[in-house]
């Protein structure tokens, strides 16, 4: 089974769950990288504010073609309990190509993941055979192996 695990990262949490599934499974990656500055105190306001829109934003053109895949795995980290706007533009510009999809996301206070797993289920209009929420902690000390095979078997 041809896997692709998409996922954007800020502060390289999400990075580092991303390539934990793409090694565990064999998949290839692809890192969403956006063209608006996120970094910074003002990059954070900014990028509070666009979830909030759902704002569709620049991306760097992606290297793998999604429809080509059996499974694609989209990552995110939780910003003001929705997706960071780098993977909804994303999925936004690959839309209809999603067959079947897992969803994970990573955020501080361990909320705001039912909601951000819906608001992919709306862009890419795939229910997930899989979803995985992690505390930024829990991936940070590897406190997501069990949890994480669960996801990968789902
Ligand atoms: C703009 C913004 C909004 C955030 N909103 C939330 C939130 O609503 N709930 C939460 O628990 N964490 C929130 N966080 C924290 C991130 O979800 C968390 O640190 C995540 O693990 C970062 O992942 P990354 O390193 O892959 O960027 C927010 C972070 C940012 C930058």
């Amino acid at each position: 089974m041809k896997s692709l695990v998409s996922y954007y990262s800020r502060t390289s949490t999400t990075k580092k769950l991303a390539e934990s599934i793409a090694e565990n499974i064999g998949a290839d990656v692809e890192e969403i990288i956006p063209k608006v500055n996120y970094q910074g105190k003002i990059g954070y306001a900014r990028a509070g504010k666009q979830a909030l829109q759902e704002k569709i934003v620049e991306i760097e053109e992606p290297k793998h073609d999604p429809q080509e895949y059996d499974v694609v795995y989209l990552g995110t980290p939780v910003w003001a309990s929705k997706s960071a706007t780098p993977l909804i533009s994303y999925i936004k510009q690959n839309e209809g190509k999603f067959k079947n999809v897992k969803f994970f996301a990573t955020s501080a206070g361990g909320g705001g993941f039912d909601s951000t797993f819906l608001q992919l289920e709306k862009f890419t209009n795939v229910k997930p055979q899989a979803t995985l929420g992690l505390t930024s902690k829990d991936v940070k000390k590897d406190l997501y192996l069990d949890q994480l095979a669960d996801f990968i078997r789902g």
